[in-house]
């Protein structure tokens, strides 16, 4: 794939195996495939490994985030569990919406919780919403864990950003989706994974060993669930796709 950005044209030109294409800048098209270029730049310097959130690091892409708090926001869940904790800034985050909305926590589950992550949280202001839980998520005493700490009936929401191999996702899936209720959601999130195979740190089997397959074999075996795009709130540009490293994440149970 060779993407070429001609500014002075006003162009976005991909040549890949199918052929010759030019978009105009201006399109939907074109910006959705000038961003697959830019989404591949900021993996190759390390983009995501950049921002903080309320003071701790949060490895994601902003507009992933940003994304987010309008589904948090418009579908108000009373839980979100997190799997894949790190040094804890996405689980402030959803703290701190929790606590400028005035109701729900979250609860990270992480292999490994190293010391000084779990004293910065544990110090942090929005404590007090957050329970950290340290095991392999997949793991039955982890999940019994997980269950005593939700009650019948809660609104749940899951972000699935532990281990990214197709296999332990499909596991994370068919093990959290007890949480879910009609509406609900759960979030496999990094599926950029399928399109950066030859990039630097990426392994040549990640076309089919990513987060993005296991979510569309789980949707495939389970039908209360779907794969959804959840719509956007305002919308006064012409962008008609979200700029991700989580595509096609949605999985949400319809019935
Ligand atoms: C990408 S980081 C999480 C980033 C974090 N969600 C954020 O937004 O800043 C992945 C984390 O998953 C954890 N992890 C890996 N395998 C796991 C597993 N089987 N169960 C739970 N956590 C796991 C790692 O220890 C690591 O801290």
């Amino acid at each position: 794939m060779r993407t070429t950005i001609d500014e002075a044209a006003g162009l976005v030109i991909v040549q890949s195996p199918e052929g010759e294409r030019r978009y105009p800048m201006a399109s939907a098209e074109g910006f959705a495939a000038a961003s697959k270029a830019w989404l591949r730049a900021g993996w190759d310097v390390k983009h995501v490994y950049s921002f903080t959130w309320m003071g701790r690091p949060i490895i994601q892409l902003p507009e992933d985030m940003f994304r987010l708090q309008e589904v948090i926001y418009a579908e108000r869940p009373d839980v979100v569990i997190e799997t894949g904790v790190a040094h804890g800034g996405s689980l402030i985050f959803y703290a701190s919406l929790f606590e400028a909305m005035g109701h729900g926590r979250a609860i990270g589950v992480d292999v490994e919780l190293r010391p000084h992550n779990r004293q910065a949280l544990e110090a942090h202001p929005l404590t007090g919403r957050i329970t950290l839980i340290e095991g392999s998520s997949v793991d039955a005493a982890v999940l019994r864990q997980v269950e005593t700490l939700i009650a019948p009936g809660e609104k749940v929401m899951v972000m699935l950003d532990s281990g990214h191999g197709r296999d332990h996702v499909l596991a994370e899936l068919r093990a959290y989706a007890r949480f879910i209720q009609i509406g609900g959601r759960m979030i496999a999130a990094d599926g950029i994974m399928q399109d950066l195979a030859g990039a630097p740190r990426a392994a040549q089997d990640w076309t089919w060993n990513n987060p993005r397959q296991a979510a569309q074999i789980f949707v495939a075996e389970d039908d209360r669930f779907i794969i959804d795009e959840p719509g956007w709130l305002f919308n006064e540009g012409a962008a008609q796709s979200r700029v991700t490293y989580w595509p096609s994440c949605y999985v949400t149970r319809v019935r």
